[in-house]
């Protein structure tokens, strides 16, 4: 193992009700004027913007609202935030709703900071967003679980006219506290609650299939929420009021990106399910999730026969995750791929790109742009050829 350095500067209050500590927790974090931001209007009809506003009133804090931002959210929204924090001379953000607020969030928090353009801020070819010096504080309440954003330091925006993904990856926007009641993800569509299952899934594996450098607490912890969301999700399908189930799906959304932790030690920041599926957001405005359900099992299939070497990391998949009893690597594998294929098929994810709407003829295309910052990859490096050929795979 490796060393490393474990930081996570986000408190969470986590349960029913904990709204409560809202007002008071802004106050003791120094906010007086807020900036308060939400997506396309679901807050309202759940009832959570009134328990919000009567919490902001009560601890006499002032605020501006930000709404209307939306699902793989733009700069555009950035950068209005920016201007209505300015111009009313906000001092804190607090951002509600699901990874698109508050990675938009995220992105203001950084660029009220700064006095260029927030398009500088994006991680760039070399992997480094080192212009963020600082971030205003921020806090969220998260209403649907899926990409970890409440308890990381990342944010992915949609910029320019090719609707690029552009990521900003630094511990200064990790909120400063963030409220996670399970009860606020009850009215979730269940398409969004489960394409966010197929992401919380994604980012156990992203950190899961990296060369084994005998991680061991690191890999048997992912296992176990990855077993959690496997049993988890069915559950929803059938209840969406399941309280433990929203709570143990909320918890997993949170765990599997908080100071990634199933990374540590373990070689390879790579990420390559989401550097191919953020291209078909890009292209198709696709739902994140979604992306990742659909390249997954073609990414593994590639990856264990252009890097063979690799082999035990998928058949320990298959063993310790997906309970396949098979004695041979290379079967217990492709069991286990089969046995992910008829999850992602029980949580309703589309089963390939056709299924999807993708055309062929774009595949080319968003092969190139997945990899223009460079190679994808820790197992199995991607260029364009193999991104394409895993595209193909999924089609
Ligand atoms: O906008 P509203 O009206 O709130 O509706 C939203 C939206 O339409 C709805 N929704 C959310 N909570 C709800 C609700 N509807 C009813 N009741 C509720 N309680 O759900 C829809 C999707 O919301 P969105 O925020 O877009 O979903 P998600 O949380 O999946 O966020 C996706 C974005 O996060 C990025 C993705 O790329 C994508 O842009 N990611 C961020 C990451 C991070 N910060 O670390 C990592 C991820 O890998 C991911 O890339
Ligand atoms: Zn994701």
């Amino acid at each position: 193992m490796r060393n490393f350095i474990f930081s996570i500067p986000t408190t969470a209050y986590f349960g029913k009700g904990q709204i409560k500590v809202l007002g008071q927790t802004i106050k003791a974090e120094g906010g007086s004027k807020v900036l308060l931001t939400y997506g396309g209007g679901s807050i309202k009809q759940n009832g959570i913007y009134d328990t919000i506003l009567e919490q902001l009133n009560t601890a006499g804090l002032a605020y501006v609202e930000l709404s209307g931002i939306q699902p793989n959210p733009r700069i555009e929204s950035v950068e209005q935030g920016i201007k209505l924090y300015r111009d009313n001379n906000c001092d804190f953000i607090l951002a509600v709703g699901g990874g698109s607020t508050l990675d938009a969030c995220k992105a203001i928090a950084a660029g009220v900071m700064y006095a260029g353009p927030v398009n500088d801020l994006f991680v760039d070819a070399s992997g480094l967003s080192s212009r963020i010096i600082a971030a205003a504080p921020l806090a969220t309440i998260l209403t649907m679980a899926g990409t970890g954003s409440e308890l990381d330091m990342g944010a992915v925006i949609t910029v320019g006219e090719d609707h690029k993904k552009k990521v900003l990856l630094h511990p200064l926007v990790n909120p400063r506290f963030s409220i996670l009641d399970p009860e606020y993800t009850y009215t979730v569509p269940e398409h969004h609650t489960m394409a966010g299952v197929a992401d919380i899934l994604c980012h156990l594996m992203e950190q899961y299939f990296t060369p084994d450098v005998a991680a061991k607490v690191q890999d048997r912890m992912n296992e176990g929420v990855m077993k959690v969301v496997l049993e988890e999700a069915p559950k929803l399908l059938a209840n969406p009021q399941d309280y433990d189930a929203r709570a143990n799906i909320m918890w997993a959304s949170s765990m599997a990106l908080a100071g990634f932790q199933f990374l540590l030690g373990k070689p390879g920041f790579a990420f390559p399910l989401h550097g191919m599926g953020h291209e078909l957001s890009s292209q198709y405005d696709m739902t994140h999730g979604v992306t990742l359900a659909l390249l997954t099992p073609a990414w593994m299939r590639y990856t264990m026969q252009a890097a063979p070497q690799h082999l035990p990391v998928f058949a320990r998949f298959a063993r310790n995750v997906m309970e396949i009893r098979e004695e041979d690597d290379a079967k217990a594998a492709e069991a286990g791929i089969k046995a992910l294929e008829a999850f992602y098929a029980t949580i309703k994810m589309p089963l390939n790109l056709r299924e999807a709407g993708v055309k062929q003829e774009d595949l080319d295309g968003m092969a190139a742009k997945a990899v223009e910052n460079g190679k994808l990859g820790c197992l199995a490096l991607l260029g364009k050829d193999e991104a394409l050929q895993i595209m193909r795979m999924a089609f």
